[in-house]
């Protein structure tokens, strides 16, 4: 994957700067957390105000579907191909939350089978299939993962340690939200193949952030979250349901339960406001339109490994949690300094420059999460560092 060089060219930087005026973003905030949530360009928002007011205006007329369905379509069809499956296979749910509650309540668990996934799995996730766990007997194991690995096949081998033919159920995530590592899925899918167990992916991270192919992957299951990279309006999320998976009882029961209706069954139901699934089609319009693959994630790339660089050159005691290699990181940036509060150190980013940054667990080591997207600068990650810096030569409580 070509990264971009750095410094960049004048023209390059006014290209940028441009795009950054299509965010709503305020000039004075330093937006480093799209890794929670990102930021939706204006163009984004414009199309769903203006389906909103549509809609107001006739709401029982438009409430029937004849306005949003056709624009919803669209947008199914628009993810399928972003992430290289068919819109027959695509669910369009609000979020990774209610995306990962359709295989936890719609698979057949067996009593005496194992769940096996990582310490690293974002919390509500090992929580739901800690719960359907307990109620249907089966066990929980847990890997840990290297943090950060020397190459994929660690993150392969961490999982083989616990994988055996009692595991039903292999959970992993394609970007890991603690560490930002990004794993190799089609292997992971294999392994767990090998053994005979289903392999349920957590997306949240990846969709707009790495190649997802999920034809390739052989995945039974991926979920995402469309409102963190690809940028689409809050509560848009996606699953993926194989053909072999679609008969499953959704989790939310209601209209759409016949048994051959594709992936849609499994779509959030009953009366709703779908503007903002509309809002996802002009999101990937966005994002195509500037060129994912040729400028996007280039750009984006070229920011991680500017970042890493700077880290690694001004503070001399951080340790990166992330590999450097583009194949195993993408656009969160995570390191840790020992000795150090990180979660104060978020504090005061925040209130003395203005900075969003996170301040999350990587197994059991706290690291500083970073996250880049297009609608940053180089600019933004020379102010981060220099505000660290600054912090940690002059903030005498941060010390643990
Ligand atoms: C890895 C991972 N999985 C799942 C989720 C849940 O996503 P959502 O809150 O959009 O449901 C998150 C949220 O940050 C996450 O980081």
């Amino acid at each position: 994957m070509p990264v971009s060089s750095h410094p960049l060219s004048g023209d390059e930087i006014a290209f940028w700067r441009s795009i950054r005026k299509q965010f709503y973003l305020k000039d004075n905030v330093t937006y480093l957390q799209g890794g929670t949530v990102g930021p939706s360009p204006r163009p984004v928002i414009e199309h769903v105000i203006s389906l909103l007011q549509e809609l107001e205006s006739d709401p029982l007329n438009n409430q029937g579907g004849s306005l949003l369905n056709p624009i919803v379509e669209e947008s199914r069809r628009k993810l399928a191909l972003f992430v290289g499956t068919d819109p027959q296979r695509i669910a369009l749910v609000i979020n990774t939350t209610m995306g990962m509650n359709i295989p936890v309540h719609g698979l057949s668990l067996e009593h005496g089978k194992e769940i096996l996934m990582s310490d690293q799995e974002y919390g509500s996730v090992i929580r739901m299939w800690e719960y359907i766990a307990r109620e249907k007997g089966l066990e929980i194991r847990t890997v840990s993962l290297p943090t950060p690995p020397e190459n994929p096949d660690q993150v392969v081998g961490a999982f083989a340690q616990g994988i055996s033919s009692r595991t039903q159920i292999m959970v992993f995530s394609h970007v890991y939200c603690s560490s930002g590592l990004v794993t190799p899925v089609k292997a992971l899918c294999r392994l767990a193949h090998d053994y005979g167990a289903l392999a349920i992916v957590d997306g949240a991270h990846a969709v707009g952030m790495v190649p997802v192919d999920i034809t390739d992957f052989e995945c039974d299951f991926y979920t995402s979250s469309c409102h963190k990279w690809l940028l689409a309006p809050k509560g848009v999320g996606m699953a993926y349901i194989p053909e072999s998976l679609e008969s499953m009882r959704p989790a939310t029961l209601g209209f759409g339960l016949n048994q051959h209706g594709g992936a849609a069954r499994f779509d959030v139901s009953g009366t709703r406001d779908s503007t903002h699934f509309a809002g996802l089609g002009t999101a990937i319009d966005f994002q195509e339109g500037i060129g994912w693959t040729e400028k996007i994630r280039p750009y984006c790339l070229g920011l991680a490994a500017y970042l890493k660089s700077q880290v690694l050159e001004k503070i001399s005691t951080a340790n990166l949690t992330i590999p450097v290699d583009t194949e195993q990181s993408g656009f969160m940036t995570t390191f840790t300094i020992p000795g150090i509060d990180h979660g104060k150190v978020a504090s005061y980013l925040w209130q003395d420059y203005q900075i969003e940054s996170a301040s999350v667990q990587a197994g059991s080591t706290p690291v500083l999460r970073i996250s880049t997207h297009f609608y940053n600068s180089y600019d933004d990650i020379d102010k981060f560092v220099s505000a660290l810096v600054n912090i940690l030569n002059t903030r005498p409580d941060i010390k643990d």
